[in-house]
């Protein structure tokens, strides 16, 4: 004789919710005016274009994984674990080419042999990690990640580039994910991401890859191993694509425009967040901004602004947050989530 199962109860899909945040920052600042002395620019360009006055910089003993291990531990801390069952990179700066530096972070963190892998989308990074780490989640594989965005981009910016320099900065951020109802607070929303990888010259590292092996450069091309960017082209597909994305993670949330309390966008110009927060009608008190004093950290950007707008209270339980990025490749992701009670972040 045979016994049907007993049905399942209705259940509400599963997603991942923020439980911990902690973000790090190394100690040096460098100002405009530093920054003057020796490049061919000014204060007032960095200020009114770019809307940077200060950005962090690593000291030269300090490399990804180390400040990844600094924003992993806070974020751990404030979750209140100390365990995950896996650890997930952001970063177009790893440590070294091979091996990932994911693994080094979850050695480090004393997490023994959890997996470990990085993701590498630009200055979209961070968001797709957090999607990676939420497919995770839903399929089972894993119950608690922590999800890193970690970036040294002192090492591959040339000192001599005013297109560049002023931009950047070093950083890192994490968030813990673990397993939840959708809907839950907290919780991730859907994703709406993307590329377009004809753009793929618009950033670029030009050599060191695969295309242009390290060991084929010439004495005078060492500075195609530091990045090089079409700003205007970048500026103009940011606000785009990130426009686009906000609408459309917004309504696949089941949210209109006028719902998102707060919209926390990827820090790499002060009039690229201020294009598209005007595009979609979204007020300037609405989108809390770090770039004055962080610069563009690439991956580390979104983990580091929900980092310090929760901790200065800008972000508050029951708000509809969204969230977007937009970075070299091109790559773009946006999401949504309700921000969480109880979540305290440790900068
Ligand atoms: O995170 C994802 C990756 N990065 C980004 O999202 C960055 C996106 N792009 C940007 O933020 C902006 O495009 C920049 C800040 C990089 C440049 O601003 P822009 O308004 O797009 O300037 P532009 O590149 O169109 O250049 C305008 C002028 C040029 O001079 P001419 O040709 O008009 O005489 C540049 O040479 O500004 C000049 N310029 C500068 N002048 C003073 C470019 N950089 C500087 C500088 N100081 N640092």
């Amino acid at each position: 004789m045979t016994t049907a199962s007993p049905a399942l109860p209705p259940q509400a899909p599963r997603s991942a919710r923020l439980i911990g945040l902690g973000s790090w920052l190394p100690q040096r600042r460098v100002t405009n005016a530093e920054l003057c002395a020796s490049l061919d620019t000014s204060e007032e360009w960095i200020r009114t274009r770019i809307g940077i006055a200060t950005r962090h910089v690593a000291d030269p003993a300090t490399a990804t994984s180390d400040m990844a291990v600094e924003a992993g531990t806070r974020a751990m801390k404030s979750a209140g674990v100390e365990h995950v069952d896996a650890v997930v990179l952001a970063t177009a700066t790893p440590d070294h080419p091979v091996p990932g530096t994911a693994p080094t972070v979850a050695h480090r963190l004393g997490l023994g042999h959890v997996p470990a892998f990085d993701v590498g989308a630009g200055c979209s990074g961070f968001v797709y990690a957090t999607t990676v780490a939420t497919a995770l989640i839903q399929a089972g594989t894993s119950r608690t990640v922590l999800v890193v965005g970690a970036e040294t981009m002192s090492a591959v910016i040339d000192p001599a580039d005013r297109t560049t320099a002023p931009i950047f900065g070093d950083g890192a951020g994490a968030v813990v994910l673990r397993a939840a109802r959708a809907g839950d607070p907290g919780s991730l929303g859907p994703v709406v991401w993307g590329s377009a990888g004809e753009h793929s010259d618009a950033i670029r590292i030009p050599a060191g890859g695969s295309r242009r092996p390290a060991h084929t450069l010439a004495g005078g091309e060492a500075a195609d191993r530091y990045v090089r960017m079409q700003g205007n082209v970048v500026l103009r597909h940011a606000v785009r694509h990130m426009t686009r994305a906000v609408r459309d993670a917004a309504a696949a949330a089941g949210w209109a425009i006028e719902d998102i309390d707060r919209l926390i966008i990827h820090q790499a110009n002060a009039r690229i967040s201020a294009g598209v927060a005007d595009a979609l009608g979204i007020s300037p008190e609405r989108v809390p901004s770090n770039i004055a004093e962080v610069g563009n950290t690439s991956a580390a950007s979104i983990p580091l602004l929900l980092a310090s707008a929760a901790a200065e209270g800008r972000l508050a339980a029951g708000q509809r947050v969204a969230v977007a990025a937009f970075g070299a490749g091109f790559t773009w992701a946006a999401t949504t989530l309700v921000w969480p009670a109880g979540l305290s972040a440790l900068t």
